[in-house]
């Protein structure tokens, strides 16, 4: 394809969804939140009473899932899940369901859907390593685990779900641990990936860095 790809990949509240958002905006691209994907496959086998240790089920629920983004919305069978998604508990099942191959496989023809003209700007974990390999700019957005546990519990509380720093900060490890030790698309900077590091940024800051590194591209 020629349309061009930002891949912006990095552990979780990194800062990734906001950021990602942000340079989509500036460019005028198209957005993908791949995380969701995996938070929406979450939800829908819970809600389908699909047991996480059926491979072969989820593989099928993450092939079948009837989900539709508009307006910033996340839409699952119809229902407006945006908030459902957001809940601790299924990303952490997200992040159970993402270890498996037949999961991965089954949402990456989705994902490479996104890929529409003028451009996309897409967030994850293995967005410039496995999704889009041939990406024009790959970043790998990283922060330390105390300024993301905090980011985290920030955004829990301004959308009224109740959180609490310390079981934040123990969940965020563990899903850190998770992602990075898993066999498949273990999150690691994708080769030729630029680094940056926001612990120290706002959102606008590290949106502007990754609109720099856009325009000094060789
Ligand atoms: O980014 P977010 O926290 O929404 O992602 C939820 C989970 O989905 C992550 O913990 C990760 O395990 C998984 N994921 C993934 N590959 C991606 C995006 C997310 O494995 N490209």
């Amino acid at each position: 394809s020629t349309v061009p790809v930002i891949a912006i990949d990095g552990p979780t509240a990194s800062g990734k969804g906001t950021v990602a958002h942000g340079v989509a905006e500036a460019l005028g691209w198209q957005v993908l939140d791949s995380g969701a994907l995996y938070r929406l496959t979450a939800l829908a086998a819970t809600r389908r009473g699909v047991d996480e240790t059926d491979e072969a089920a989820l593989g099928q629920v993450a092939l079948g899932l009837d989900v539709l983004f508009s307006s910033g919305r996340i839409y699952l069978d119809g229902d407006d899940v945006c908030e459902a998604i957001r809940q601790e508990a299924i990303g952490n099942l997200a992040s159970r369901v993402a270890a498996l191959p037949a999961v991965r496989a089954a949402l990456l023809a989705r994902q490479r859907a996104f890929r529409q003209p003028p451009g996309l700007v897409a967030d994850g974990r293995d967005m410039g390593s496995v999704v889009f390999p041939d990406a024009a700019l790959k970043v790998f957005l990283v922060a330390d685990v105390e300024a993301r546990a905090e980011r985290r519990c920030k955004q829990l509380i301004e959308k009224g779900i109740s959180a609490n720093l310390a079981d934040l900060l123990r969940d965020m490890r563990e899903r850190d641990a998770r992602d990075a030790n898993r066999q498949v698309a273990p999150l690691a900077p994708a080769e030729g990936a630029v680094e940056l590091d926001s612990s120290r940024l706002s959102a606008r800051q590290t949106i502007q860095a990754i609109l720099d590194l856009w325009k000094a591209r060789a």
